[in-house]
């Protein structure tokens, strides 16, 4: 669910037309709703956090500094997986102590500065990390908290290269060996074994891979509290998609939580953490592009815009699906056209072979659930500076970040 629609011919953001962001802010413009992503939050909350569990949005989904602050006053926490996004979540007043760290290769930096700060826990990804982490964690003198991500080798049934929990991916570490890495994190020294972590994948659309994998992990749980090791922490990690497309048609949070939590209650004494990214933000966000030039070649229709897969990879990296609204309904009919950008690729494309309403130069075209792996995937590529992003909060809006200017390009060079 979200709050873009059209009223009449024109498609709005919550109260404000996307036709007037684009004219005042310009193209390309990431667009947020507030109240499509506090209901998200909310729909979390009462899935997971009302019997315990902890909320920790997983920023690489969208680090924008307002947005998190949004999250932070909703009591969320913070999936990281680098020191920037540490830096990004403390700034906007998320808890450490509500912050796990996952990813496989943490530097002895970003781990120092993790531990000073008191992070939740790490979810160690490696027999070699762990080392690090209790070494760095020795000259600190300090003790560090830790989950294992194990890998349980389930097929999240996704796209490959978002796939991460079988034993093909570099994610985590072995079901078969956990119970020995357990038993080496124990016996560190500058060790605090918290908790277990699972994450296989990115935008499923069912519930079912989750609970296989979640029944091996809490297997794994149970033996390793017969050997003596107590886990307090299961995170579950995130991935629970949106949809992108009217064929896709994915669980909200309420019945992840029901496919999972009774299962877990079963294990009594874990506290649940729930790492969602996409599912937040992802359809609270679109991307505003304006087409500049039409053309045909013998074979096809392009309609050229002026947002490129420098704003918006996922189309170029996945083929992934985003639904093109125009801002303006009109009756001039529908083509089949590519929707491409300015960038010096073919690969550059939002859209291909696509039925789409007939535009004209000037007018906005809407690229749907941008808000997740949308500006966070963006970069400077074809030396092209990065878009604005606004908020809208009813019928008020505001800018948060501003558009990247030329100077912004060539900052830090010397
Ligand atoms: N936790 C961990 C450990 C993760 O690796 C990820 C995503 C998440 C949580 C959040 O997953 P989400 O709820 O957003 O599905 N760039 C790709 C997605 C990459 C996801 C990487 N990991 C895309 O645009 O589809």
């Amino acid at each position: 669910m979200h709050y873009f629609t059209y009223r009449g011919n024109e498609l709005y953001a919550e109260g404000v037309p996307l036709e007037a962001l684009a004219r005042e802010y310009g193209t390309p413009l990431y667009v947020y709703s507030k109240s499509t992503i506090l209901r998200h939050i909310k729909a979390y909350k009462k899935a997971f956090c009302e019997t315990g569990g902890i909320l920790c949005f997983a920023l690489k989904a969208n680090s924008n500094g307002s947005v998190l602050k949004l999250l932070a006053e909703e009591g969320a926490g913070a999936d990281i997986v680098s020191g920037g996004e540490l830096f990004r979540a403390l700034k906007a007043g998320i808890s450490p102590s509500k912050i796990v760290y996952a990813g496989v290769g943490k530097t002895a930096d970003e781990i120092a500065y993790a531990l000073r700060k008191k992070i939740l826990m790490f979810n160690v990804e490696s027999g070699e990390e762990l080392e690090m982490i209790n070494s760095v964690a020795g000259e600190l003198g300090a003790k560090a908290p830790v989950a294992l991500r194990v890998n349980p080798d389930v097929d999240p049934r996704t796209h490959p290269y978002i796939s991460t929990g079988m034993k093909k991916y570099k994610f985590g570490m072995p079901v078969e060996d956990a119970l020995e890495f357990y038993g080496r994190a124990a016996r560190m020294e500058h060790i605090l074994v918290r908790g277990i972590h699972q994450h296989i994948g990115s935008q499923l659309t069912e519930v079912a891979p989750f609970r296989d994998a979640l029944k091996k992990v809490l297997q794994l749980i149970k033996r390793l509290r017969a050997t003596g090791v107590e886990l307090t922490h299961l995170d579950i990690g995130g991935g629970l998609g949106i949809r992108y497309s009217k064929e896709e048609n994915p669980p909200v949070p309420e019945e992840l939580a029901g496919g999972l939590l009774p299962l877990i209650k079963a294990v009594p004494g874990l506290t649940v953490v729930v790492e969602p990214g996409r599912s937040i933000i992802g359809n609270a966000g679109v991307l505003l592009t304006k087409c500049l030039y039409r053309k045909k070649t013998g074979e096809k229709n392009f309609v050229i815009v002026d947002a490129g897969m420098n704003d918006l990879l996922r189309p170029s990296l996945y083929g992934a699906f985003h639904e093109i609204l125009p801002a303006r309904r009109n009756r001039r009919g529908s083509q089949v056209a590519d929707v491409v950008g300015p960038i010096c690729e073919s690969g550059d494309f939002l859209a291909k072979d696509r039925r789409l309403a007939m535009v004209k130069n000037g007018e906005i075209l809407c690229v749907m659930g941008a808000g997740a792996y949308g500006y966070s995937m963006s970069s400077n590529y074809n030396s092209r500076p990065r878009a604005a992003e606004v908020m809208v909060d009813g019928e008020k809006h505001f800018l948060i970040r501003k558009r990247e200017t030329y100077k912004d390009l060539i900052r830090g060079e010397l």
